[in-house]
């Protein structure tokens, strides 16, 4: 939200947790933890963790809801009111009816609900902590989840963020970088198709620093794309 700071938070090159400008976070990633779901995902970057469950295709109720050449994708983000340090009041907010908005349309464009004429799928996101680049981090999880409960797919969407602070272009922002950003990137995209899927922006870039983070999203998120196929296989590959 054109935020700008004057505390350093990056020195000699090097971010306060000690990564380098074009590094993320140790990321993890573990494919079908619930069991009651038809798919599930928790995925972590660093201190963010999300908590994607996919439930569907089922019947769409109410009726009038139903669209008769597609099924629908819903999605609903969530922030547990534990899962920051100033506890978050619980419940919907404007903020996560975006996040729940833009979620549902990077993860469409890789689904073929065709297939599935009048009934939903339902994703839900939970945010078990949050420590920046919530949004990305839930959408990785919950591509994750849907390729896990067997949703037919063109690809995974893949996310990251990137952003700029105290004037140099970085990858992945925590909570404290957010906070103090001049500038942070959401970015999702089906990396195997080079399509993106989002692109949201806080604060001012110039053209050349933009293109340069739409480059290092991409190398980053073909990253993150081999590591969801490697999730997915690692769940599988032993039910074979
Ligand atoms: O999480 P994301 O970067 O996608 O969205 P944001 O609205 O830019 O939020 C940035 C960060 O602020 C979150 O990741 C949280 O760490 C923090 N936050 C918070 O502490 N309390 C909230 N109610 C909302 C966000």
């Amino acid at each position: 939200m054109g935020k700008k700071t004057d505390s350093e938070l990056i020195i000699d090159g090097i971010r306060l947790d000690k990564r380098l400008p074009d590094q993320t976070r140790e990321i993890k990633m573990k494919v079908g933890n619930i069991v009651s779901a038809n798919g599930s995902a928790e995925v972590a970057f660093g201190n963010t963790t999300a908590l994607a469950s996919v439930h569907g295709p089922r019947p769409l109720f109410p009726k009038h809801l139903q669209e008769s050449q597609t099924g629908i994708l819903r999605v609903r983000y969530n922030m547990a009111p534990f899962s920051v340090t100033d506890r978050k009041s619980p419940g919907p907010d404007r903020r996560s009816v975006e996040i729940s908005k833009v979620t549902r349309l990077a993860l469409e464009p890789s689904l073929f609900l065709d297939d599935y004429p009048k009934v939903t799928v339902d994703g839900f996101v939970e945010i078990i902590q949050a420590d920046g680049s919530t949004r990305v981090t839930g959408i990785n999880a919950l591509s994750l989840a849907l390729a896990s409960a067997g949703i037919p797919m063109t690809s995974l969407v893949s996310a990251c963020s990137v952003g700029k602070i105290n004037g140099t272009l970085i990858v992945d922002l925590n909570g404290m970088e957010d906070n103090n950003s001049e500038s942070d990137v959401a970015v999702a995209m089906m990396p195997d198709k080079d399509i993106v899927t989002l692109l949201q922006m806080d604060g001012m870039l110039t053209k050349e620093e933009l293109l340069h983070l739409l480059g290092l999203a991409k190398k980053t998120c073909g990253k993150i794309y081999e590591m969801q196929k490697n999730a997915l296989l690692e769940k599988y590959r032993g039910e074979e």
